[in-house]
């Protein structure tokens, strides 16, 4: 059963998605990485890119981890400094070995659990590591002593509305002892049916008692508590199609039972164009962010830093890693950004790291960002396949150098001899699946974002496409597709869109 904070909602119960299932012990596997099927999303980031990060006088940025499996999302550091990372793409959790000797990088990387659905959220209490799977909470005896899952992998929440444009689960526990999740909404804005959607929502540690907890957030990926006030935060991403500069993205303070306007209002309660008219009483009655970004910069995670190595201007402050604008005009975002709280409660925000994006080249988007045992901060990146360090006051010898790898040959995951015949299956559920409608802009209906396939034959090859398709960057539809023909579409997309 689960219940609705707020007024009037009383208590709906939902048959079947409050569940408990033990898994044969085979998802649990603690594998060599070598295993894995790899392929970045991005270039490899090289000495050159490096070169054109920017942060703050006296911190360095380098590269911790890199070659992830696709594709790096949300990070927990274990007790024991290492590293536990989703990888979406994958289905996995890869446990990034801590930085022993002391050089910047990592000893090493493995990978922890695999054949997860989807998993983003990754927390650790209580000697159990949970993970946030499209339509389940998971979780499995974790030995960060020794690095090591043990025993079976529980899900302790099932029937979770998965899939749909907005398909991760964050997670989280609050300072209340309750595991906090997101669910975002199916679509760019809408009526759910699911009132779960749009939503943060709160379990107890063994799954039981899951209620909604606020409402109207379209899709609130990162969340964290400031310490002294205990305020909940959460980032919010806004809706697409009102233009370049509207409307904005969200930083709010989420109160239980408390709605923050989606779909009927945008920013500081501006009634939506497309479902806001009549809705003036809910709108006056909706709670405005506490701090706008801007327009589709993509505010993903959010960490309170105790900025006990940093400078003292970074004491208590939020860093938010900004994952970039993939409609506008021109690209914004690909950033890490501070933000100050000032005596009258006012939010500064700062710029912290950038050049992931420069004049519309992008090398890397980042994700997530969590400060380490160490006071450095460590930057997920999900394009590049990365995890960048960003340390203050270390030589920059310490910023490690990258190795040189070669790009190798696109089409290298197909046999030459089914080229041809994989590509006409390719371009045939291309135009069954209506691919199209968003990536093409004179077949897309009027008032369709419209994401343009460019140079992918730069970025990808046939195996890391494939696994795009598994699992697509939001907020592109999952599809129900084999393994062969999301090859077939790999290899068409690979050859039509050079
Ligand atoms: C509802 C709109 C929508 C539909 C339908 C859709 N996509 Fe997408 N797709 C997107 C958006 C938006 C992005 C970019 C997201 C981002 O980068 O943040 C994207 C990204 C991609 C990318 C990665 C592009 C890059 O440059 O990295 C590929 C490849 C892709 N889509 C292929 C497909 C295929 C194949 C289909 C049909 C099976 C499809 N898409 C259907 C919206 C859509």
């Amino acid at each position: 059963m689960w219940r609705r904070l707020g007024i009037g909602l009383g208590v709906i119960g939902v048959a079947g998605w409050v569940g408990c299932g033990l898994l044969p012990e085979r998802f649990a596997v603690n594998a060599p990485i070598a295993s894995m099927l790899f392929g970045s999303l991005g270039d490899p980031i090289e000495d050159g890119d490096l070169a054109q990060m920017q942060v703050p006088d006296g911190f360095q940025i380098g590269i911790y981890a890199d070659g992830l499996p696709p594709t790096p999302r949300f990070m927990r550091f274990s007790e024991t400094g290492d590293l536990l990372v989703s990888a979406p793409r994958s289905g996995a959790v890869v446990l990034i070995e801590a930085d022993a000797d002391g050089d910047g990088r990592a000893d090493g990387q493995r990978v922890l659990i695999e054949g997860l659905e989807q998993p983003h959220g990754v927390e650790l209490r209580d000697g159990w590591l949970y993970v946030g799977e499209t339509d389940a909470i998971a979780r499995i005896r974790y030995d960060a002593e020794r690095g090591r899952t043990d025993g079976p992998l529980e899900r302790i929440v099932t029937g979770l509305p998965g899939g749909g444009n907005h398909w991760t689960k964050s997670l989280r526990f609050g300072p209340d002892g309750w595991l906090y999740m997101h669910v975002g909404s199916t679509c760019n804005v809408c009526i759910e049916e699911d009132e779960r959607r749009a939503t943060i929502m709160r379990f107890h540690p063994d799954g039981s008692d899951g209620e909604i907890y606020a409402t109207g957030l379209r899709n609130s990926v990162g969340f964290d508590w400031q310490p002294g006030t205990g305020k909940l935060y959460a980032t919010d991403n806004g809706r697409d199609l009102l233009g370049d500069d509207f409307p904005p993205c969200e930083l709010n303070e989420i109160v239980p039972g408390g709605f923050y306007g989606w779909p009927i209002a945008n920013g500081d309660r501006v009634p939506d164009p497309d479902f806001g008219e009549g809705q003036q009483a809910r709108i006056a009655a909706s709670i405005p962010p506490a701090h706008p970004f801007r327009a589709h910069n993509a505010p993903l995670g959010i960490t309170f830093v105790t900025g006990a190595a940093l400078p003292e201007s970074y004491r208590g402050t939020a860093l938010v890693a900004l994952h970039g604008s993939w409609n506008r005009s021109k690209k914004d975002g690909y950033k890490v950004v501070s933000l100050h709280w000032d005596e009258d409660g006012s939010i500064e925000e700062r710029d912290f790291a950038t050049g992931w994006e420069r004049d519309d080249d992008v090398i890397g988007r980042p994700v997530d960002v969590v400060e380490g045992p160490d006071g450095a901060l460590y930057v997920s990146d999900d394009y590049a396949g990365v995890i960048w360090r960003i340390a203050y006051g270390e030589p920059t010898s310490q910023t490690a150098k990258l190795p040189k790898r070669a790009v190798g040959d696109p089409f290298a995951g197909a046999p030459a001899a089914e080229r041809s015949a994989l590509s006409a299956e390719g371009a045939g559920l291309y135009t069954r699946h209506a691919c199209a409608t968003c990536h093409e802009p004179d077949r897309a209906p009027a008032g369709t974002a419209v994401k343009q396939l460019e140079q992918l034959e730069e970025r990808y090859d046939v195996d890391s496409l494939s696994l795009l398709l598994l699992t697509p960057p939001q907020p592109m539809p999952t599809y129900p597709l084999s393994d062969r023909e999301r090859k077939a579409l790999a290899v068409y997309l690979l050859e039509a869109h050079r």
